[in-house]
């Protein structure tokens, strides 16, 4: 059994902010029922000719400049522009890596189940350094002309270098999902009849689901740890509403400032969120080392998961 520490973080973001007032140019809606109801101002999206490979590329380069070769890429992404090959392997072509790549498809707790997959090989002993990414274009899955979806997604990629070491940065490790609420958050159409998948999703339905799973995920996740929520320096949750976020805090007895909260300036970037604020926490020095963080998510499936971990600097 070998253990795993995170030796490298990086992001990419679209080149193009889109204001909430953009959607007001268009669409029966405002500035003020996004904020308030999501708490999202801004988010960035990918040009038209632009796709998700565009900005997981990157953030490959960046891993490898930091940290140097992985033996395996793992991406977790819904929105990936090709069916064959994965994403992983486009990625990993473009920055030259041979090794085990593959893509995940969790939706929203993606990037959980990605790390959960890299620490699983790094412990078997079958890798020693993978690059583990989450990338989401969600503005290519929208129907740009639906209020209730289009104002709350964005794009982004970000992932971290997990490499064999002595000691393990995480402390545990959960998973759950509901597979009776699969039809709440799911596209519409289908590929091999040539339509696109749009995203739909039954808001209401997901946001009571979330608040509940993500509420008790966490706990568990800190059970698991022999943690209590008293121990935790911060918690990085999927970005999906600002509001959920309060619920979850108030679930959990604790200030919501526990929350590390990026939805405001990148709305909700699926596979994307976790990784995005563990850098801009990393970026702006808010992690200490031996900081103890949850991270959490929840998508669709309905699924969800969280992790505990103790930050070590990087
Ligand atoms: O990433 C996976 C996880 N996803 C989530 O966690 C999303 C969970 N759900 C949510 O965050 C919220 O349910 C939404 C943000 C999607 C919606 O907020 P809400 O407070 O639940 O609003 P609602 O669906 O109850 O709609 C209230 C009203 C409706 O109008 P009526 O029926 O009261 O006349 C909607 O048609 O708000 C209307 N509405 C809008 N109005 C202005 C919906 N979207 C908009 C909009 N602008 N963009």
């Amino acid at each position: 059994m070998f253990f795993s520490r995170i030796s490298a973080i990086a992001t990419q973001l679209p080149s193009e902010e889109i204001p909430n007032s953009y959607f007001g140019s268009y669409l029966d809606t405002s500035d003020q029922w996004i904020a308030q109801r999501t708490g999202i101002q801004s988010r960035f999206w990918l040009k038209k000719n632009e796709s998700v490979l565009d900005i997981t590329v990157p953030v490959l380069a960046q891993l490898i400049e930091k940290s140097g070769r992985p033996d395996s890429v793992i991406v977790a992404t819904c929105s990936a522009d090709k069916v064959l090959p994965s994403l992983a392997h486009r990625v990993a072509s473009a920055c030259e890596i041979d090794g085990l790549h593959f893509d995940v498809n969790a939706a929203c707790s993606g990037f959980l189940v990605a790390l959960a997959q890299a620490r699983a090989l790094i412990g078997a002993g079958m890798v020693s350094r993978v690059a583990v990414i989450g990338a989401d274009a969600m503005s290519k899955l929208i129907d740009h002309n639906d209020r209730a979806t289009a104002v709350l997604f964005g794009d982004g990629a970000g992932g971290l270098m997990l490499e064999r070491a002595q000691q393990d940065v995480f402390l545990s490790t959960c998973f759950d999902s509901k597979v009776a609420f699969c039809d709440i958050l799911m596209d519409q159409g289908r590929i091999h009849e040539g339509v696109k998948p749009v995203i739909q999703m039954q808001g209401q339905e997901v946001y009571r689901l979330a608040v509940g799973a993500l509420s008790r995920s966490v706990l568990q996740s800190l059970h698991l740890a022999n943690k209590a929520i008293e121990d935790v320096d911060f918690v990085f949750a999927h970005q999906a509403n600002d509001r959920i976020l309060q619920s979850v805090a108030k679930n959990l007895g604790i200030d919501d400032q526990i929350f590390y909260k990026t939805v405001n300036c990148y709305g909700n970037t699926s596979a994307a969120s976790i990784p995005l604020g563990l850098a801009h926490a990393h970026e702006n020095n808010r992690l200490k080392n031996q900081d103890i963080l949850v991270l959490t998510a929840i998508g669709a499936g309905m699924a969800w998961g969280s992790m505990v971990l103790k930050w070590e600097e990087i």
